[in-house]
Formats: structure tokens, C-alpha cells, sequence
């Protein structure tokens, strides 16, 4: 089985941070992350540094990375401001984002859904133009902090509108870490009935301990790409209760130890977590991080 890891610990991990790392401590942890073997990285945000000042550097962190044939770098881009801002550097994917809950979205983007769609759709052709890849994040999928259960008819609207105008791949997001295997059984099978899972990504907050088991239940479903972040860092600023994203650690274990090769190096993953955990002043969750900075 190929299972693709999206490492978004620079962007959906640090984004959440009290402390601000420095573009040089984000190059070093890109390095290690790559060291390690990881070739997906989202690694920041052309979004409104008054919104985000963690990522502030967008632009300086996106030319100091190193260039390597088989590394797909990635960033989120919210408007025709992030697209202009993005197409000067060398990043290689960009990533459009809404929610399938309305205030959510109004206050994650300021917007209401249905004027979301015609700013993304400006981003898409930019995108277009410049022969740039997007992928497309629906958040609150399982659950909306403000509004609570969203329905799957809802979910699926908002994932439509994005494919049509030209996302590669759906990130469906668990922002709250709400959702239990049968609850993501249920919206994929929906989901399959419309989108090749194929074309699915899942994307897991852990911030009640179901992370690990709602990316094995989309992996047995024939997800194949799952978003996971070093450490277990992350979190939405938007999002109140919103923690840490499904670390890598603790999926690469569970991988490693199923016989599925990611071509990932855990142990060196975690040396890079070690240095974030440092940085951050604080022990990040990953369970399987803990136990081997203990041994
Ligand atoms: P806005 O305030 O509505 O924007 O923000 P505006 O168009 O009215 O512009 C206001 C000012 O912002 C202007 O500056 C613009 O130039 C500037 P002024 O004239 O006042 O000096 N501006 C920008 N500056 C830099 N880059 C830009 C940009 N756009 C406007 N791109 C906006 C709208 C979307 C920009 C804002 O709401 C924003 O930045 N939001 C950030 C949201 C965010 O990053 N959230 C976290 C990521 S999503 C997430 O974590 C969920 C996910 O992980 C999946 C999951 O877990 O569910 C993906
Ligand atoms: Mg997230």
C-alpha cells in the first residue's frame, strides 16, 4: 500500500504557536523533515500577516528553501493578494481553503461561503496562468466549533464547488478533532459515491486522542494521502478548541509497524521535533515522540 504523508507542521503547526520561530529555525526544521525523507511540505501562508504573524515571512522562508527535484513544497493562498504574493516565490502547490460551516468560515476568512467562491475562483485562474497545482481544504467537516454537526449534503456542496473550479485533491478537515471512525466511515462513503477517495485527503486535528484511529479508518477506506504534523503541533487560531494535528510521529509508528513503508525515517523526524519542542518551549502531544526522547 502507498501512503503519502502531507507534512503541515510549518504551516498548520506553527500557525498556532505563542512563540514566533525565526525563518532560520523554519529552514532548519524544512531541512530536517527532508533529511528524514519527507517529500510533501506545506510550509506556510499568504494570508494577511495581521491575521497569522507567525507567518508573516511567507516569502523569505519560501526562497530560502532548499530546491530538490522530488520535494513538493506547498502554501495556503486565500485571495488574489496571497496568489500575487505566492507566484513570486518558488513555491510549487498552492492550496485554497473554506469551511463547510458558515461562521467558521466568516471567521476564519472573514467571509461568507458564498463569497468565498468567487475569491478562490480569482486564486484558480492565477493558478492556471502560472501552470500551479491547488489543492482545496473544506474545513469543520465533522463538526463546526460555532455551529456544531454539519451535514454530509453541505460537506459535499462546498467539496462540488471546489473540483469545479479545478482542485487536484480535497483536504477533508476534522479542524475541532471531533469525529470517530464511524462518523468518517459515513462521510466517505458519501463522499466516494461523488469524488474518487483517491482524489481525498484526510486531515485530522487529535485534539480528543481519535486522530490516529480516524486516519487508519480513512486508510482501510482507500484514503491514501493523509495531512500529519511534526510533533503533533498545530491547531486553528480560528477554531477555538482546536489542538494539535495527528503527529507524524505517531502515524509513522503505526505504519512502520503494519509493514507499510512511507520512505520516512521516524527516528530522524523526531530529532526535528525535538529542536521545534525546544523552540516552543513546551513538550509537543505526539505520544510516539515522548516515548522516544524518554528511551
Ligand atoms: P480581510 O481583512 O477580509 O481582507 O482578510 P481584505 O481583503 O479586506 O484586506 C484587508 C487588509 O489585509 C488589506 O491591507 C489587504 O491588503 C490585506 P490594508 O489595505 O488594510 O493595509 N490583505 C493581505 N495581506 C497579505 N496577504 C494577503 C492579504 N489579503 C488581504 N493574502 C483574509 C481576509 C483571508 C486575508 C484574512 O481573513 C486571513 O488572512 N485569514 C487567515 C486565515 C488563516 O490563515 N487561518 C488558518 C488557516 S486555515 C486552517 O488552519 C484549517 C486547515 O488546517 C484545515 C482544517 O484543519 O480544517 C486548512
Ligand atoms: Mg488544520
Amino acid at each position: 500500500m502507498q501512503i503519502k504523508l502531507v507534512e503541515v507542521g510549518l504551516r498548520d503547526g506553527l500557525q498556532n504557536e505563542r512563540i514566533i520561530l525565526g525563518t532560520e529555525d523554519k529552514v532548519r526544521v524544512a531541512k530536517g523533515l527532508l533529511a528524514a525523507g519527507v517529500r510533501h511540505l506545506e510550509v506556510t501562508s499568504f494570508v494577511s500577516p495581521r491575521w497569522i504573524p507567525q507567518l508573516a515571512d511567507a516569502t523569505q522562508l519560501a526562497h530560502q528553501l532548499p530546491s530538490l527535484a522530488d520535494v513538493v513544497y506547498r502554501a495556503l493562498v486565500p485571495n488574489r493578494k496571497g496568489a500575487e504574493r505566492a507566484a513570486q516565490t518558488p513555491i510549487h502547490e498552492w492550496a485554497v481553503f473554506m469551511s463547510a460551516s458558515e461562521t467558521h468560515n466568516r471567521k476564519n476568512i472573514n467571509k461568507s461561503i458564498s463569497d468565498t467562491y468567487p475569491v478562490l475562483r480569482e486564486v484558480m485562474e492565477m493558478a492556471k496562468e502560472q501552470g500551479i497545482r491547488v489543492r482545496g481544504y473544506v474545513s469543520t467537516v465533522f463538526g463546526c466549533p460555532y455551529e456544531g454537526k454539519v451535514s454530509t449534503a453541505q460537506v459535499l456542496r462546498v467539496c462540488e464547488q471546489l473540483l469545479q473550479m479545478g482542485v487536484y485533491e480535497i483536504s477533508l478537515g476534522d479542524t475541532i478533532g471531533v469525529a470517530t471512525p464511524k462518523a468518517v466511515k459515513s462521510l466517505l462513503q458519501e463522499c466516494q459515491q461523488h469524488i474518487p477517495l483517491t482524489q481525498i485527503a484526510g486531515h485530522f486535528h487529535d485534539t480528543r486522542g481519535t486522530g490516529l484511529t480516524n486516519a487508519y479508518t480513512a486508510l482501510e477506506m482507500g484514503v491514501r494521502t493523509l495531512d500529519t504534523s511534526l510533533g503533533g503541533l498545530g491547531g486553528c487560531p480560528y477554531a477555538p478548541g482546536a489542538s494539535g494535528n495527528l503527529a507524524t510521529e505517531d502515524v509513522l509508528y503505526l505504519l512502520q509497524q503494519e509493514g507499510i513503508d512511507t520512505g520516512i525515517d521516524l527516528a530522524r523526524v523526531c530529532e526535528t521535533s525535538e529542536f521545534v519542542q525546544t523552540k516552543c518551549r513546551r513538550p509537543l502531544p505526539s505520544k510516539v515522540l515522548q516515548s522516544h526522547l524518554a528511551q
